[in-house]
């Protein structure tokens, strides 16, 4: 896809991805309807942008905010919808409370799909159009001590490629993207200390905004980045009892991790 034909519709704008995505997209000709919940920081990226680009307030948990996201998606012409919104769930799954688990399904699982679900005619309206979910590593690697957030993403894995398939006579290009840990807000001092304790890599912003842009442009199906985590991802595709004795091995720095931090 040509970047300077792009109308997108980024969520999760006002962190720590998302506004470098933002600025890289509009960076490369792009324009760019921004979303989030924090109005502070909206306006402050929107300011930041050009006078073609806009932003809309919208807490995408809610009926009302889809609403308000969807329309003003289809009033900007979008032709690009990049679900970058989500929340982050460390924690061993029976302490966590069941309230912050669904929260945590509805944000990183069912927003893109209703999202998807709402501006796909809008989309196939169009000579190229894409839809682009930001997944995670443990879409494909789950990880102890983030069932709920690896379900997610396991989840979004499965719908990108489904709709891949069901859209592959469409002019719409359905793009799952996973990263490994970024250092952005999502993650809690308890994870930053995990990802330390294991050694596990952590890229900027910039290096995966730049990734995510460059997979649009491709239009390229799905792509992990990182390794070793993306041969782990595939390795636990083939052969999950490897990988489950190789995680055993982590789990009491896990767990001490997930109950040492408040
Ligand atoms: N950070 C990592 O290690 C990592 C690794 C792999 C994948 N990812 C994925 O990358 C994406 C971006 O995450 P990030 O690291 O940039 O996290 P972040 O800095 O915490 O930003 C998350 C964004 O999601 C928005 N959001 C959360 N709940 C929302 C809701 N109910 N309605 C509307 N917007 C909502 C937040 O909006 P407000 O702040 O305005 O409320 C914020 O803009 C996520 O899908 C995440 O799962 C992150």
């Amino acid at each position: 896809m040509q970047l300077r034909d792009a109308r997108v519709l980024l969520t999760g704008a006002s962190g720590g991805l998302g506004r470098e995505l933002a600025r890289q997209l509009a960076a490369a000709g792009a324009r760019v309807l921004v979303a989030g919940r924090d109005a502070e920081r909206l306006a402050a990226l929107a300011a930041t942008l050009g006078p073609d680009d806009a932003s809309v307030r919208a807490d995408l948990s809610r009926p009302e905010g889809i609403a308000a996201a969807v329309g003003a998606a289809r009033e900007f012409g979008v032709n690009v919808l990049v679900n970058n919104a989500g929340i982050g769930g460390f924690g061993l799954f029976d302490r966590q409370d069941w309230r912050d688990v669904e929260q945590l399904l509805l944000t990183n699982l069912a927003v893109p799909m209703r999202l998807t679900h709402a501006l796909l005619p809008t989309l196939k309206a169009c000579p190229r159009a894409a839809v682009v979910n930001i997944g995670s590593t443990f879409g494909s690697l789950p990880f102890p001590g983030f069932a709920a957030y690896s379900a997610a993403k396991a989840g979004l894995r499965g719908f990108s490629q489904a709709l891949r398939r069901e859209l592959a006579d469409t002019p719409v290009a359905v793009i799952h993207l996973a990263p490994r840990a970024i250092d952005t807000p999502l993650n809690s001092p308890a994870v930053n200390a995990l990802n330390r304790a294991l050694g596990n890599r952590l890229d900027t912003p910039e290096s995966v905004a730049r990734q995510v842009v460059a997979a649009l442009a491709a239009e390229a199906g799905e792509r992990h980045f990182g390794f070793p985590e993306k041969f782990f991802a595939w390795l636990n595709g083939l052969a999950p009892g490897l990988i489950d004795r190789g995680l055993a091995g982590k789990l009491p720095v896990v767990k001490r991790h997930a109950t040492s931090h408040p």
